[in-house]
């Protein structure tokens, strides 16, 4: 079983050596090269990611494992290529994709994220999960971000891969993208044990805010700060780099991150009136229920003054009020 691991690792880095000179070499990788330079991205972080092109070919990666002698099945099974129904050929998977290795925390490819150059579905092409790669395992990035997280205590949250690269290329290099916006709780656990400041930077979509939210739970407690970062509707990391450069995402984005209860509560008061009495005792008592949630009491007692002073009530009856919502629901 080690034996058979080890064979398939091998077979993914031969497979991102390959798609890395097919990118690197002009013959072969200008369409790859020039959307990348398009988008921006630099030679440093085009090695430094192992970033690759597939081109557009039926058998070229099927042709080069059969003349290393690697076996077809096993990269079949990890999704790099497929059978044909009629003749039982194999064929690559990816064509005319630019190639993003996914790495394991030992920095070992263990999948890969194939993007199309236009505007072809899917947008990404990814292989599927195999016994070597379990996606909610996975941090992407974490391996080049490891030291840094260590460093500075702090870890950024992103969602997508170009936003990790874009991230490390602007110098953040703390950044790790949980690809896509479900945090995992392995992935939470990964973060949490290595830094006590976390800061979520999902894209500024509503999938991305309310999964910012449901990130931001599962991250809080044993005393870690967790903040969620802003940014103009729209945007995600690499857009607003991209737009407003390095530096002022890393003052007015990660900079200006917000707790997770300052950031809820300014959604919060988006969604109601508070001219309007009615809707402001609603969002009173929905800022009353999200604190209960919180697990220092000092903390819990810093919005509760913040409350108390915006709209002059009582300490005492904002806390009755919430022994009254918790017993409840009890
Ligand atoms: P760009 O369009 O290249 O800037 O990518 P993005 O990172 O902005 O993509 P998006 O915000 O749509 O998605 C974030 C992450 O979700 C990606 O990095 C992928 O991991 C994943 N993802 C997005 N689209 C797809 C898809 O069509 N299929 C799969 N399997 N994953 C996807
Ligand atoms: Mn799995
Ligand atoms: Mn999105
Ligand atoms: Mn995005
Ligand atoms: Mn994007």
């Amino acid at each position: 079983n080690d034996q058979k691991r080890k064979q398939l690792i091998d077979g993914l880095e031969l497979l991102t050596k390959f798609y890395h000179y097919l990118l690197t070499t002009a013959k072969y990788g200008s369409p790859g090269m020039h959307y990348l330079e398009n988008r921006g991205f630099n030679a440093e972080m085009i090695k430094q990611f192992r970033m690759g092109y597939a081109i557009n070919s039926w058998d070229a990666v099927t042709h080069l494992l059969q003349k290393r002698g690697v076996n077809l099945e096993q990269l079949e099974r990890v999704g790099l290529i497929a059978k044909r129904g009629f003749d039982n050929k194999y064929f690559d998977r990816f064509r005319n994709r630019i190639i993003f290795p996914i790495f394991n925390m030992r920095g070992q490819t263990v999948a890969f994220g194939g993007r199309t150059l236009g505007d072809d579905k899917p947008k990404y092409l990814n292989t599927p999960e195999s016994e070597i790669f379990h996606k909610g395992n996975i941090l992407y990035g974490y391996h080049l971000a490891r030291q840094s997280i260590r460093k500075k205590s702090q870890a950024v949250l992103l969602e997508g891969y170009v936003d990790v690269i874009r991230a490390h290329q602007a110098g953040v290099t703390c950044s790790v993208a949980s690809m896509g916006t479900s945090l995992t709780e392995a992935q939470a656990a990964a973060l949490t044990r290595m830094a006590d400041t976390i800061i979520i930077c999902y894209d500024s979509d509503t999938a991305g805010i309310e999964a910012s939210f449901r990130a931001a739970e599962m991250l809080q407690g044993n005393g870690k700060i967790i903040k969620i970062a802003n940014m103009p509707e729209g945007l995600d990391p690499d857009d607003y780099i991209r737009k407003f450069g390095g530096e002022r995402f890393k003052s007015d984005v990660i900079g200006a991150s917000q707790t997770l209860m300052t950031f809820k509560m300014a959604y919060l008061r988006r969604k109601r009136n508070l001219s309007d009495e009615g809707d402001r005792l609603l969002y009173i008592e929905d800022v009353l229920r999200e604190l209960t949630k919180l697990d220092r009491a000092v903390e819990r007692d810093h919005y509760l003054r913040l409350l108390s002073e915006e709209f002059s009530i009582s300490l005492e009856s904002l806390k009755k009020q919430q022994y009254q919502m918790y017993t409840r629901v009890q």
